[in-house]
């Protein structure tokens, strides 16, 4: 029996915003009061003020995202309310669009549309160097070292390394942001580290600190939890250890990056050039933002698990977290609150 039909329609009300934009506050203050369960996506912020209007018959919250740094998890654990989400099933895409991020920005297609699509094309001259850029992987011979660095080493960041083997692949280095503030290299390569290697053909994968990711990567992939712990991870200091024709991509969460940082690196040309789906404070980012006047930043509008089949999938899981919940089951996935 399909899941929503084990709940007794009698005995549940559904209320429900059935626009394609996020809910307003004075909506989800009015219809979350009284309520059992929320469905939310990451535009709605769950905090201790809501928490409050919610009433104590609230006892789950199903976020339609792997992220939930839009979820106060402490005032969720002190009401012992549980909280799921939805990984897995947004892996492949949101590794598509960061593979799509780093190739954009390495290869200076951001600049390239740009430069099409305002009718300046027929100005542009086919000089031997003009819009060149580096290249991903291991170059021309096959033989350049090549290494990829990753703030944040989950699922998505191993589906994106895969994706990126077949460029050749000497190194990936990888910093855990809850472990890696620390100034020394750590060089730590687990069994996991050393057999993902050998499947993809890459040279060799270990941990390291943040600031030796900085300083040895050719393409650094943003790719860890968003909060307070990983805020501004990428800052100015950061930046400034990278190598000058190094590539920053960032999929996860915009506060991740210091932006103004990222900014007055780009203009300084302490780096090559950025893919961002993500930006902090988004979605405002106004046309005249210093960001989008560099020729160098390629940014997106948070797309990351934007395909048609993802994002089905991301709503049923959300929903039959929701139900499995509120029948006091095991969700499939839910967060250890
Ligand atoms: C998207 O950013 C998500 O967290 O699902
Ligand atoms: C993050 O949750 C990931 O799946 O990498």
């Amino acid at each position: 029996m399909p899941l929503l039909h084990q709940l007794n329609p009698d005995e549940w009300q559904i209320v429900l915003w059935d626009e394609d934009r996020p809910t307003t506050a004075s909506w989800i203050k009015e219809n979350i009061k009284d309520a059992e369960g929320a469905l939310v996506l990451l535009t709605e912020k769950i905090n201790e003020e809501l928490l409050e209007i919610a009433g104590p018959n609230l006892r789950i919250v199903s976020t339609m995202s792997v992220g939930y740094d839009h979820v106060e998890t402490t005032a969720l654990k002190k009401r012992n309310i549980r909280l799921g989400y939805t990984p897995d099933v947004l892996t492949n895409a949101v590794a598509d669009l960061t593979v799509l991020l780093a190739l954009m920005a390495t290869r200076n297609a951001g600049e390239g549309l740009s430069i099409v699509k305002d009718g300046k094309w027929p100005q542009l001259p086919f000089g031997p160097f003009v819009l060149c850029g580096p290249q991903i992987g291991s170059g021309v011979d096959g033989k350049k070292p090549y290494t990829v660095g990753f703030i944040g080493f989950g699922r998505i960041a191993k589906a994106t390394l895969k994706r990126l083997s077949p460029y050749g692949i000497s190194r990936c280095i990888y910093a855990n942001t809850s472990s890696a503030r620390g100034p020394h290299p750590t060089y730590a390569s687990t069994e996991g580290d050393q057999s993902l290697a050998k499947e993809l053909g890459v040279g060799e994968i270990y941990a390291a600190s943040l600031e030796y990711v900085a300083q040895e990567s050719d393409l650094v992939i943003v790719l860890a939890p968003g909060g307070k712990e990983t805020y501004h991870v990428v800052d100015a200091r950061f930046l400034g250890k990278m190598k000058s024709m190094a590539v920053l991509v960032n999929t996860s969460r915009g506060t991740l990056v210091d932006t103004d940082a990222l900014v007055d690196a780009l203009k300084e040309h302490k780096i090559w050039a950025a893919g961002l789906d993500v930006v902090e404070g988004e979605p405002n980012i106004p046309a005249g933002h210093p960001l989008l006047r560099l020729p160098r930043a390629v940014v997106l509008p948070h797309i990351g698990s934007a395909t048609v089949d993802t994002r089905e999938a991301m709503a049923r899981l959300a929903v039959e977290n929701l139900i499995n919940g509120l029948l006091g089951r095991p969700m499939e996935h839910e967060v250890r609150l």
